[in-house]
């Protein structure tokens, strides 16, 4: 288990840790946590297919995000089969304060790469939240069915976010974008920082 635990700590780089009390109260609302669960996975297969759509004449970025829509969308159904095993629908989307505040530092403009990595970078981000999230409820949840399923995620999500930083190195100089990883890394704990962590939600 000890080479498993390492990615969080060591590659995720997150500046803040979540609260611990996330997971106690995030067990005892486990649909709600599985819902939002659920439309986080098919964000993350959106998120993949509008990068195509806006660059497609970025093969690289078109091949790998190709990849991620089918990885993302397999989580998706592992997720609506777990809430389906207990008994619970899908229930409805809720606003993701924590990946709105986040998308907005994504710098528009006409500088065409500088927006695309700042993109990469905040889906690295989320990746990065999530994986640390996942590894929290693999760690405390008392279910065994749910803690192989998030453990699963946790190793995924990590795989995810050292794509999406290596996808940003292939458009734009390593050190630019290991210093916009830098800002974001501090942006993304001051955003957590501000949010209480809720019952019901992924982030
Ligand atoms: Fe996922
Ligand atoms: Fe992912």
């Amino acid at each position: 288990m000890s080479t498993t635990q390492q990615p969080t700590k060591t590659i995720l780089r997150l500046h803040l840790p979540t609260d611990p009390r996330w997971v106690n109260i995030a067990e005892k609302n486990i649909e709600d946590i599985l819902v939002d669960h659920a439309y986080c996975e098919q964000k993350a297969a959106t998120s993949a297919i509008s990068l195509i759509v806006k660059y497609p004449d970025k093969t690289r970025l078109v091949e790998e995000m190709t990849d991620l829509v089918a990885e993302e969308w397999s989580h998706f159904e592992r997720v609506l089969e777990q809430l389906k095993k207990r008994g619970y629908g899908l229930g409805r989307n809720r606003p993701d304060e924590y990946v709105v505040e986040l998308s907005k530092h994504i710098r528009k403009g006409n500088k065409r790469e500088r927006q695309l990595m700042d993109h990469l970078l905040v889906n690295a981000l989320i990746e990065a939240r999530s994986c640390e999230r996942f590894k929290l409820l693999w760690k405390n949840i008392q279910d065994e069915e749910l803690q192989k399923f998030y453990y699963e995620l946790m190793v995924s999500e990590a795989g995810h976010y050292v794509s999406f930083v290596k996808l940003a190195k292939e458009y734009m100089p390593a050190a630019e974008v290991d210093a916009r990883l830098n800002e974001l890394l501090e942006i993304e704990a001051n955003i957590i920082r501000s949010l209480e962590p809720r019952p019901d939600r992924m982030h």
